[in-house]
């Protein structure tokens, strides 16, 4: 490990020859952990006295009773802090109301419009008992399980934060879903209620939420409430609202609560540890999506403990995470990591380029935003659109960038680096996923230098490493599987009604240790250097797509017998999503049915997951087997002329020639 070295504090000299980067005297001198010694020494701790560790690092959380013991495993059921009693909504809400915290901006919000709204701590703990009072009016109790398909907009941090108050289990569906994604995701965890609203601002156009959800509603039994937001108004997002079953958020708000609901809000119940507190859908390497749920001590203490650390939060900070409520960063870094930190947190509604590719560098300078934590596909976008855009806006209040979702290629690092933080701001690459429900592996920006590319060092109680298939450690530099060797305090529990499933996907490949579905390498200095994901999963712009999702979908067309979807190399997204299908008899390979196929892909997941090409072909490559060979594919949709690998198992030889010769 480097950086005793005595250093001179001209950027050059920070960002050296061999692309390492050391943050400034400056800012390491109020960094919370000023120096690679004492990282090493947290980690440690951690890893060696982890009691001690998390008793003294999350004992600002509002237990309501200490745990009896830290951990219980047995593989794969995880229990941390075991018999200890809390309620997550007051460990971000009410445990400010009697500190500063009080009347200081929880969270800043700004619509696509242009309209801006700001609530105290004590503004959005007012707004969450409202609302936690009225869902108990509608019947919500701990236990059940609420549904919101929601845009950026307060009320969905405020509706997350209301059902962790009763014990609800919350799942967000991402408002990017599709009717028919949103009513399986529904039915799968049997929601009670369902939040929306009307629309939502997306580049100057609404997304009919109301109405996408009225289709998810024709099929989900189990819904007996809906409460809609007001987002746009009546006139410009008509909704129809069923009588009985849909209920106006602001009229909800307007009843009187019951004397019973406003005593059980204002003085919330206290939960065990392991009470269930959310459920996020993910895609995994079968057609049906996995629901992760996470409980409530392990995963707020996660959260709480790597938002604090890895932001560096201080005194002042206006902290901005661009990511979707609807994803699991929205959920750990814009909601509860955050807020249990008393941290001021930036809300921005709509699309990066509306009206115009500079907003979000105006919003930077608006609002005076010090943290940014953004991906990698929309820095790529911002170095399309030109430097000229942030060159317009005052980016100096920012003091610290991070970077979450896939690998930052080198290129996107310096250009963030430079033109965005002017060579002043240490970057943060993160990584991690939404079964670990907190960040992994980074480097702490005060402590450690970072390296372009590369995701850095374990955080806290992550016992992480690069293995070989019979699950020996990797040498450095040389590539394996990205594995984590121990529980850590905010895994993901089990998968929703599915624990067998939890077992095989994540415990089974190695005995005992969770494999990540990651390929990595972990260089001399310990840095590891995440390449990206080696299961049937891509990652497009940020977005997690189950290829056997993709799959599924395009099959349940009736001129469709058989797809096969990889990953290519893109330069804008990390990966495009190429299809290759072959039609049932009498099908005829048109252009039409290209867009029929496209819009059935958005039907049945959501736009998000279209395909950026899809290729007819009358054979896909096959083991004698009748296996899909995938990686052949996979080279072809790359456009490689030759197939470099082993080809003696594919059936018929002649399909490969055939596939390229139908390359568009
Ligand atoms: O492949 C890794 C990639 O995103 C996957 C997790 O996706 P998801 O559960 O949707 O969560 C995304 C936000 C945490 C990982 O398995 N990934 C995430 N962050 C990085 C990354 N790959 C490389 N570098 C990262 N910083």
């Amino acid at each position: 490990m480097e950086g005793a070295e005595p250093m001179s504090d001209s950027i050059e000299s920070r960002l050296k020859e061999d692309r390492k980067f050391e943050p400034s005297a400056e800012f390491k001198k109020a960094a919370l952990v000023s120096s690679p010694e004492a990282y090493e020494a947290l980690y440690k701790r951690s890893l060696d006295e982890p009691e001690a560790f998390w008793k003294e690092e999350t004992k600002d959380l509002a237990w309501r009773t200490p745990w009896k013991k830290f951990h219980e495993w047995e593989l794969p059921h995880a229990k941390f802090f075991v018999g200890a009693t809390l309620n997550v909504s007051e460990s971000c809400l009410d445990r400010h109301l009697t500190t500063n915290a009080r009347t200081t901006a929880a969270l800043i919000f700004e619509g696509e419009p242009g309209d801006t709204r700001t609530l105290t701590y004590f503004e959005l703990h007012r707004e969450v008992v409202r609302l936690t009072a009225a869902l108990a009016d509608l019947g919500v109790k701990a236990g059940d399980r609420v549904a919101i398909y929601m845009g950026m907009v307060p009320e969905a941090a405020i509706a997350m934060l209301a059902c962790a108050r009763i014990g609800a289990t919350h799942s967000v569906i991402f408002g990017g879903f599709s009717s028919d994604a949103l009513r399986d995701r529904i039915n799968d965890c049997q929601a009670k209620v369902l939040l929306t609203q009307d629309g939502a601002w997306r580049r100057g156009n609404v997304v009919p939420l109301k109405k996408m959800a009225d289709v998810a509603l024709e099929g989900t039994p189990t819904i007996e409430k809906v409460v809609v937001l007001k987002r746009i108004g009546r006139e410009s997002a008509p909704c129809e609202m069923k009588e009985g079953r849909d209920v106006w958020y602001e009229d909800l708000l307007g009843r009187t609560p019951s004397a019973e609901s406003l005593a059980l809000a204002k003085k919330p119940p206290a939960f065990d540890a392991e009470h269930p507190l959310f459920i996020l859908y993910t895609s995994g390497s079968t057609g049906k999506p996995k629901g992760v749920l996470h409980t409530s001590a392990g995963y707020l203490a996660g959260a709480h403990v790597t938002t604090r650390y890895v932001f560096d939060l201080r005194d002042g900070d206006l902290y901005w995470c661009t990511a979707d409520v609807g994803w699991v960063t929205g959920h750990s870094y814009i909601v509860y990591g955050p807020l249990s930190n008393g941290a001021t947190c930036l809300m921005y509604e709509g699309a990066p380029n509306f009206p115009d590719p500079g907003r979000f560098w105006q919003i930077i300078e608006r609002h005076g935003v010090t943290v940014l934590y953004t991906a990698p596909t929309a820095i790529r976008a911002f170095i399309r659109w030109g430097d000229d855009w942030p060159a317009k806006s005052d980016l100096s209040s920012l003091r610290l960038l991070g970077s979450v979702g896939e690998p930052i290629n080198p290129e996107a690092w310096t250009w963030y680096h430079k033109v965005i933080g002017k060579g002043r701001c240490p970057i943060v690459d993160t990584w991690w996923q939404t079964e670990t429900g907190s960040i992994m592996l980074t480097t702490l920006p005060g402590a450690c230098h970072s390296k372009p590319g590369s995701t850095g060092l374990p955080l806290f109680g992550v016992d992480i490493a690069v293995v070989k298939d019979d699950g020996a450690e990797c040498k450095a530099n040389e590539g394996g599987k990205l594995v984590i060797r121990k529980p850590w305090p905010s895994m993901t529990r089990t998968l929703w009604g599915d624990d067998e499933r939890f077992k095989q996907a994540y415990w089974s490949q190695m005995p005992g240790v969770y494999f990540t579905g990651d390929g990595a390498r972990r260089d001399e200095d310990g840095y590891f250097w995440v390449v990206g994901r080696i299961d049937d999963v891509l990652n497009v712009a940020g977005h997690r797509i189950g290829t056997a999702e993709i799959e599924s979908a395009l099959v349940s067309h009736p001129a469709v017998a058989e797809a096969a979807a990889v990953g290519k190399p893109d330069e804008l997204k990390g990966q495009a999503l190429v299809v290759f299908v072959t039609l049932k008899g009498g099908q005829e390979p048109t252009k039409e049915l290209k867009a029929k196929l496209t819009e059935h892909v958005d039907k049945e997941i959501g736009k998000f997951a279209r395909p950026e090409s899809i290729r007819f072909t009358d054979a896909l490559p096959k083991t004698r087997s009748g296996k899909i060979m995938r990686r052949l594919l996979k080279e072809i949709a790359s456009g490689a002329t030759e197939t470099k690998g082993d080809t003696s198992t594919l059936e018929d030889l002649s399909v490969l020639a055939k596939l390229r010769a139908d390359e568009e």
